[in-house]
């Protein structure tokens, strides 16, 4: 059932919400391969930051993203909209509020999830943005400050009486972070109260998690956000098993594999071989957790340097996980990449100004599809051929 944030028609009942250093544009291109219709969010933007940076790449939206939010944060009123502002400009379908990180970085600048102490400072920020923008305004926020002020639900009445269309509530308070569990019961209580769209959000790691906390809640709708790592067909998953009852097998190894090599070479084309094969290797573990024999090859993920390397070292997990057939098979379909264009990416998108406004292509950031020997000449090893 599509739920509706504003004027804006979500597909479905799933919600990619922002994970900082992860949900960036490479990250979103590869949940669409997989799933068109859940909802996505950029990772988080400092208002302050735009303002002294107003070119940041982290706001660069593709055209098949679509419905996605730019999520901002920052405490000053007359900031955070005119940030919004610039989410508007950016093509965002909805500009989305955190007020839920838990970090001292963050909460000791009155940011995050410390405006759940500052509720009144909370609601002239939607107030103030409301007036800026035209697209819906979100947020993004926890059970409360800690166990002893647990004020999520006077919280999001506040903030539907200041205008926003929809929110999303992860079932924790921000002393706990990430431990625990979270409790959906709380979020079942916000549901109850508030007539815009509520997001569930909180240890959601298999598609009957999902149906389970829609139970539990009566939420609209399920942000998954941990769930995703290395994994995005969870999404369309728990869309199928909501939509049908029925639910697919997760994806084979190869499968897998194949993605984690894609998801690298797009980080690389985006980032520059330095950062995008760094920032590549905390996804490629997530890939390949849960694989048999997997993780004397993690050990060597965490030190890649490029594309080729990557390759090689899933194309030996493929042999031990898959046999001589897997082995086959991915080499096969990694064979399609341009290896080459992965670890030269400077030529095909420099950091330079006149790249900064215009309109990403995604198909430009994802790898190409052209034949390259390194593949070959892997298969062709002795030791390596099957
Ligand atoms: C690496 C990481 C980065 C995150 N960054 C953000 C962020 O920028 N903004 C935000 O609102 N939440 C952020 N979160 C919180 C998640 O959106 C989500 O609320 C939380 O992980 C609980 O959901 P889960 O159990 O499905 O992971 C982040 C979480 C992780 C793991």
């Amino acid at each position: 059932m599509p739920i509706k944030i504003g004027s804006v028609t979500i597909p479905g009942r799933v919600y990619v919400p922002p994970m900082a250093g992860v949900t960036d544009i490479v990250f979103r291109g590869i949940v669409r391969r997989v799933d068109q219709g859940c909802m996505m969010a950029t990772e988080m933007v400092s208002s302050r930051g735009l303002m002294h940076r107003p070119e940041a790449r982290i706001m660069d939206l593709a055209a098949n993203e679509h419905p996605i939010g730019i999520q901002i944060f920052g405490h000053e009123p007359d900031i955070m909209a005119e940030a919004a502002k610039m989410a508007q400009a950016k093509g965002a379908d909805f500009v989305d509020v955190n007020m839920g990180c838990p970090v001292p970085k963050i909460t000791n600048g009155k940011d995050g999830c410390a405006l759940m102490r500052e509720p009144e400072l909370a609601r002239e920020i939607i107030v103030a943005m409301k007036e800026a923008v035209d697209i819906p305004v979100t947020v993004k926020f926890r059970l409360g400050w800690d166990e002893s002020t647990k004020n999520c639900v006077q919280f999001g009445e506040l903030l539907e009486e200041a205008g926003v269309s929809a929110v999303t509530v992860h079932g924790r308070t921000r002393a706990q972070k990430y431990s625990g569990t979270a409790d959906w019961s709380w979020i079942a209580q916000v549901k109850k109260a508030l007539s815009v769209p509520v997001f569930g959000n909180g240890d959601v790691f298999e598609p009957e998690d999902a149906v389970r906390l829609l139970e539990a809640t009566n939420c609209d709708g399920v942000a998954v956000a941990r769930g995703t790592l290395g994994n995005p067909w969870l999404i369309p998953r728990i869309t199928k098993l909501l939509d049908t009852g029925v639910l697919d097998d997760p994806p084979e190894v190869i499968e897998r594999l194949v993605l984690a090599v894609h998801h690298c070479l797009g980080l690389i084309n985006y980032k520059g071989l330095r950062v995008g094969a760094n920032e590549s290797r905390r996804h490629l573990t997530h890939y390949t957790k849960g694989i048999r024999g997997s993780s004397q090859y993690r050990a060597r993920l965490t030190q890649v340097t490029s594309a080729k390397e990557v390759v090689d070292i899933l194309a030996e997990l493929a042999l031990e996980a898959a046999g001589t057939d897997g082995l086959a098979r991915y080499l096969e379909m990694v064979n399609e990449y341009d290896l080459d264009n992965g670890e030269n990416p400077d030529k095909r998108h420099s950091q330079h100004k006149e790249h900064l406004h215009a309109p990403v292509d995604v198909n430009a950031v994802l790898p190409l599809a052209k034949p390259v020997n390194t593949v070959n000449e892997w298969r062709n090893a002795p030791s390596h051929n099957p």
